[in-house]
């Protein structure tokens, strides 16, 4: 198994009206290629900082993040632009496509941005576009779709440049049961074909998709779960034991 995304120590401290508020304490985290990893935790726990300050999106405090071996601290702006760019793909918590673009430009925009051809990235955008069933709503404003179709593109956004590690932030968070269940199966189809995955949730249901549970509470990992071990008709349950037993 290979490490593609390591923390070590990794904190985080906001700082509001000379407040500081000590999001992440001290994180170590692992995670193997081809790994499908569900982070949860109660709201307010450090679930979405820890996923910003793993993929680079905003700065840590103190500690050292590992994209593929390579160390992020200290890394100058652009170049983590560009590692960000290459190397990440992100779904946000509450859906957030550029409300004054187009599906279809929602999702080829990141791409754009790289040095990929114009080609190749319309070939990749046709192909995920079909993928996630939304070959009718890409002229279509963001406004204009269910939320369900939003979310599918911000899926096909975040993998346009074929990202080594996905990161999702309650993907199925604001959407109802088969819309959810229709984004998890396609995150699940990703994963088996190699993707790794990282997800914030904090739905059993959801968490059953994954290989590992990782547990925060207070900014802490408290416990992980190996979902590999249990048999995939009794997962649920044994989520729930696991969560019951950390004070969930
Ligand atoms: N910019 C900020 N400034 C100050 N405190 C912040 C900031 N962002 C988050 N926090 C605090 O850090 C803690 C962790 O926030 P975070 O958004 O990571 O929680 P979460 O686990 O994702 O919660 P939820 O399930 O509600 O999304 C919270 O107590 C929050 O109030
Ligand atoms: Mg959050």
């Amino acid at each position: 198994m290979k490490t593609i995304l390591e923390s070590k120590n990794l904190c985080k401290t906001y700082y509001s009206n000379d407040v500081e508020f000590h999001a992440l304490k001290n994180v170590d985290l692992s995670i193997q290629q081809g790994e499908f990893v569900a982070i949860m935790g109660q709201s307010g726990s450090g679930k979405s900082t820890l996923l910003y300050t793993l993929s680079g999106m905003d700065d840590m405090t103190a500690g050292e993040v590992y994209i593929k071996e390579q160390c992020m601290n200290g890394l100058k702006e652009k170049e983590m632009t560009n590692i960000r760019r290459k190397n990440i793909g992100f779904i946000f918590q509450g859906i957030n496509l550029v409300s004054n673009l187009t599906l279809k430009e929602n999702i080829v925009v990141p791409g754009y941005l790289t040095s990929k051809s114009k080609n190749e990235i319309d070939h990749r955008a046709e192909q995920l576009i079909n993928r996630m069933e939304i070959q009718n709503q890409t002229d279509k404003l963001p406004s204009q779709v269910s939320g369900g179709q939003k979310q599918r593109a911000a899926i096909a956004r975040a993998m346009i440049n074929h990202p080594d590690i996905l990161f999702a932030d309650e993907p199925t968070g604001a959407l109802n049961s088969s819309s959810g269940k229709a984004v998890l199966d396609l995150m699940k189809s990703f994963n088996e074909e190699g993707q790794t995955i990282v997800m914030v949730t904090h739905d059993i249901k959801s968490a059953s998709y994954a290989s590992r549970v990782v547990f925060l509470k207070d900014g802490r990992i408290e416990g992980e779960l190996d979902l590999k071990k249990f048999k995939t008709d009794n997962q649920e349950k044994v989520i729930f034991e696991f969560l019951s037993e950390k004070g969930w």
